[in-house]
């Protein structure tokens, strides 16, 4: 008898890649853009990951933004335990769902929640509900910001698609027929002038501007000081409806989110806000909410049709409000200090290394750009060295320390984050900075 080939994230690997395209379930998974064998994980603890080979690795991806306490906190494992304990799913209204609904609406300015299971859904729900209200078609985007594959939104949409396909394309990809991007203006991020002259010429048929709140689909971009308060006002002026897309920076970026940065010292609100990530917990659950009047013109009060079967899902709420409860004030200082932390040492290896670089925040969300410029569009963004960048992340990784597999991206931090974990990834920096300096010689 032939003894059971021990499992490795390459004959797993190889193995995946015969029945699932890429071998990956979401492309930024793939190591395309850097090279070698995705890692199958197979568990998580805190900061920690573990793969099939048993390596360990502090984890800066965080499953790409929802973990903001850390895998497997114990209280939300609990709190879940418990609830598919009771029973997975009821298709019924449940109670987590709305203390959920109760929590977001605390700490955001939107007055009524719908929830859904993927922030796709949010954004491709918000903007149905948008059109529904005005009776308008077109929709405003900015090019380098993600709203997930909502076909209407795959024109310049940010990281998963610079990194498959590395090129600005309206639509983006293969399958969106052009006819489903026609009512989608792209316009470049931050151009106040370029908004200005849209609504000017399409402003009677513009439904809505959506925008990420702090763009995090190109690597981190902070908006200018009073450019979402301008996207607001401009809206408002012109009878569209302002779509604050917060999905990753939502309870993340602080708590309450990028809005929090802005919006409430500023004293305006978006008209729908999405969500998801961070308020699901670890699980598929989100949201769009926004103004009562906009939000009760959805299906059953209102004529705009929306739904779904798992949508409110009780394990997925009940995980997510654990989650919400637990993010407190301390959560958001140690992420702060936490990150400013990395991003000094992450600054002072690349200088010492020679390799140009810029490291940009909004609240506690952060990236580096391996660039010489500051970025603040899609087209800065572009100028990054991947190759550096994939050296860089190929070296961090040896060191046991797993960054986004893709030069576009955030890095996300947990309150697990303890001493041990920084303390890895500051011995990892300096020669993972020399790594990307020794890409760019050889380049
Ligand atoms: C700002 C933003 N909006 C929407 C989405 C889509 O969310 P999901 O991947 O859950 O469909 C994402 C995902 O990264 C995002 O970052």
């Amino acid at each position: 008898m032939t003894a059971e080939p021990v499992p490795s994230s390459r004959s797993l690997f190889e193995r995946a890649l015969a029945v699932i395209p890429g071998g990956v379930s979401s492309p930024v998974r793939a190591f395309n853009a850097v090279g070698g064998t995705p890692r199958f994980m197979v568990s998580g603890s805190g900061p920690w990951l573990t793969d099939a080979d048993g390596r360990r690795y502090v984890d800066l991806v965080c499953s790409w933004g929802p973990l903001l306490l850390g895998h497997a906190h114990p209280e939300v494992t609990a709190a879940v335990q418990a609830a598919v304990a009771r029973g997975t799913s009821f298709g019924t209204p449940t109670e987590p769902e709305l203390e959920l609904a109760e929590e977001i609406v605390a700490r955001t300015p939107v007055e009524r929640v719908r929830f859904v299971s993927s922030g796709t859904e949010a954004t491709m729900s918000a903007i149905r509900l948008a059109r529904g209200f005005t009776g308008r078609d077109v929709v405003i985007k900015f090019a380098g910001c993600y709203h997930g594959h909502v076909d209407s939104l795959l024109a310049a949409a940010g990281s998963g698609l610079m990194t498959l396909r590395g090129a600005l394309s309206v639509p983006g990809t293969p399958g969106v027929p052009a006819s489903s991007t026609d009512l989608t203006l792209v316009l470049p991020y931050g151009d106040r002038d370029a908004v200005t002259a849209a609504f000017a010429e399409h402003g009677e048929r513009i439904a809505c501007l959506i925008t990420e709140a702090a763009p995090g689909n190109m690597g981190v971009v902070p908006p200018e000081e009073g450019f979402n308060a301008f996207l607001a006002e401009t809206c408002r002026t012109h009878g569209a409806l302002f779509v604050s897309d917060e999905v990753m920076t939502g309870f993340r970026a602080s708590r309450q989110g990028q809005w929090g940065l802005d919006g409430a010292r500023e004293g305006w609100v978006p008209d729908l806000m999405t969500f998801g990530k961070v308020m699901g917990g670890g699980f598929p659950a989100a949201a769009f909410g926004g103004r009562a009047d906009v939000m009760t013109r959805l299906s059953p009060e209102g004529p705009v049709y929306q739904a779904g079967t798992l949508s409110g899902n009780p394990v997925a709420t009940t995980a997510g409000l654990a989650t919400l409860r637990l993010a407190t004030d301390d959560v958001y200082d140690h992420l702060h200090a936490a990150g400013a932390t990395i991003r000094a040492a992450l600054a002072d290896a690349l200088s010492a290394a020679g390799v140009a670089h810029v490291v940009q925040t909004a609240g506690t969300m952060f990236s580096v750009f391996f660039t010489d410029r500051p970025v603040r569009n899609f087209e800065d963004a572009s100028t990054t060295d991947e190759a550096a960048y994939a050296a860089f992340f190929h070296a961090m990784l040896e060191r046991g320390v797993y960054l986004p597999p893709s030069a576009y991206e955030a890095w996300f931090l947990s309150a697990a984050h303890d001493d041990e974990a920084l303390g890895v990834i500051l011995d990892a920096l300096p020669a993972a900075a020399t790594a990307a300096a020794q890409a760019q010689e050889a380049s």
